[in-house]
């Protein structure tokens, strides 16, 4: 049987999320991006594509690093202004009944417990549709906005992130039990006191001693994604997501991404094809390849050179004003997103700060095909048995119209081709995308916390027998 091939749609709160300048196009949407409207109407155009999921992305900060200066974000609105995302998923929730709605938030700016308790909102409001993206965010201005010096080392930076999701699982694992609200009226008991419990959690970042302020939600700790790409990026993601995300330029770096990253889950414990892989990818398909090359032209047309240097800026750490057009992209140690300009670097290809320009102009931190769906369908398939992804990680270059026509025209052809899906499964997001249970599997981390006295009486008995061990120097 052919391999099945599966789509989330990448979005973000705000104008210009991976195609800067397009804003500019006349059916272009995104400027509705504060309209709920622009959001349920979105959310039913995928679901009715059988989409995964919408995912949003999210940044704290602003992306100053081309000229030193945030004057072409702000001008080009390059992921500025951007909303709150997680406000987004009880509207869209409300409006469909099995899209997943993937939230991204990061571990480097807001404290875990108060994270944890939206995070169990949305999870309740959404009925177990909501799936966190983790990551640990590049822009230094969040982190000097809210009041630190600068961003962490990018290795430290999962150091925090490991610790974050650790406090994130106690609380939404650990600390009300199965069965804990009993609402008996006869007996006026709410809640059971005895099957509520506090975490103790005592860290190098984090201490939170006392309990979740969220009954259990329908997935308990909601579906985790991540897009780690560095060596510390993809043993995180190795060992705590179920859908990853990538953005490989070539077949070849997909590949070896995917086997590592399945060979790391497995090696953690997890079933490796318990891991989603999602590529990131930007579609323009039409009636017929002519069409569909004319309308990248188009789309092309409108993309911004210094809107897209923000971006390539803002992402690789590396300000790309400092060439000329024609200077080579060169191997710069920065942190930010290191995995960026390993790829960029890393001799399949030599780039031209311009080619570098035109090439994320429409499509951003991932590749654009265009073509109609027969031809997309071909490349996709083909992408797919060549490197073992599991599906796509679909951008848009004008919005809603880029999803529309996916929907309209590629949808079709891959379910005809038996490739695609034509039904959800029931239940929350998890049990629709693996089939097994609402909640983490046993092998997963967070599953060691499920009992959270036991586990506290292990962590004291390890510490007692720690201290009666005569150290030798
Ligand atoms: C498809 C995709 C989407 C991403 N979305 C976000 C995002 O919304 N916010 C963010 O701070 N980082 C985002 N990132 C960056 C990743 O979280 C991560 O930092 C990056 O893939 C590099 O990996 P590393 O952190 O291991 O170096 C995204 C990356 C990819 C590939």
């Amino acid at each position: 049987m052919s391999r099945q091939i599966r789509f989330n749609a990448f979005d973000m709160n705000c104008v210009g999320h991976q195609s800067p300048g397009l804003w500019a196009h006349p059916r272009d949407n995104s400027w509705r991006y504060k309209d709920i409207e622009y959001w349920t109407e979105l959310a039913v155009t995928l679901e009715r594509g059988f989409f995964d999921g919408i995912f949003i992305a999210d940044v704290i900060g602003y992306y100053d690093v081309y000229k030193g200066s945030n004057y072409h974000a702000i001008q080009q609105a390059a992921q500025i202004p951007v909303n709150d995302p997680l406000q987004l998923a009880a509207p869209i929730a409300f409006v469909t009944k099995h899209l997943g709605i993937g939230i991204t938030a990061s571990t480097s700016f807001e404290h875990p417990y108060t994270f944890a308790r939206r995070l169990s909102t949305a999870d309740h409001l959404t009925r177990g549709r909501v799936g966190w993206n983790i990551v640990t965010s590049y822009l230094e201005s969040g982190a000097r906005n809210i009041g630190q010096d600068g961003l962490p080392q990018h290795d430290t930076r999962y150091e925090v992130a490991g610790e974050y999701v650790e406090v994130i699982y106690k609380l939404l694992e650990g600390s009300w039990e199965d069965g804990a609200v009993v609402r008996d009226r006869e007996k006026r008991i709410f809640t059971n006191p005895e099957k509520v419990h506090e975490i103790a959690h005592k860290g190098r970042f984090f201490d939170v001693p006392g309990y979740h302020l969220c009954e259990p939600s329908p997935q308990r700790t909601p579906l985790l994604y991540q897009a780690g790409a560095s060596g510390a990026g993809k043993k995180f993601a190795a060992e705590h997501a179920e859908c990853v995300f990538v953005a490989a330029p070539t077949k070849s770096i997909l590949k070896a991404y995917v086997s590592d990253i399945r060979r790391q889950a497995a090696a953690a414990g997890r079933d490796p094809r318990k891991l989603l892989v999602y590529n990131l990818v930007t579609l323009i398909v039409d009636e017929t390849d002519a069409k569909a090359e004319a309308l990248f032209r188009d789309y092309q047309s409108y993309a911004s050179y210094d809107g897209s240097l923000v971006f390539m800026s803002g992402w690789s750490g590396i300000d790309f004003s400092k060439y000329t057009p024609n200077d080579l992209v060169e191997k710069v140690e920065t942190n930010a997103i290191i995995s960026l300009v390993e790829n960029l670097t890393n001799g399949e290809k030599a780039w031209t700060i311009e080619e570098l320009a035109r090439w994320g102009g429409v499509g951003g931190l991932g590749l654009a095909f265009a073509g109609s769906a027969e031809t997309i369908a071909d490349i996709l398939q083909e992408w797919v048995e060549e490197t073992d992804v599991d599906g796509f990680n679909l951008a848009y270059a004008v919005t809603p119209e880029s999803f529309e026509k996916v929907v309209h025209y590629l949808v079709p052809e891959l379910q005809k081709r038996g490739v695609y899906q034509t039904a959800y499964r029931e239940g929350t997001l998890r049990e629709k995308l693996f089939g097994d249970g609402p909640t983490l599997p046993a092998n997963h981390p967070a599953a060691q916390y499920r009992n959270i006295e036991a586990y506290k009486q292990r962590q004291s008995a390890h510490t007692q027998d720690h201290l009666r061990t005569p150290q030798t120097v």
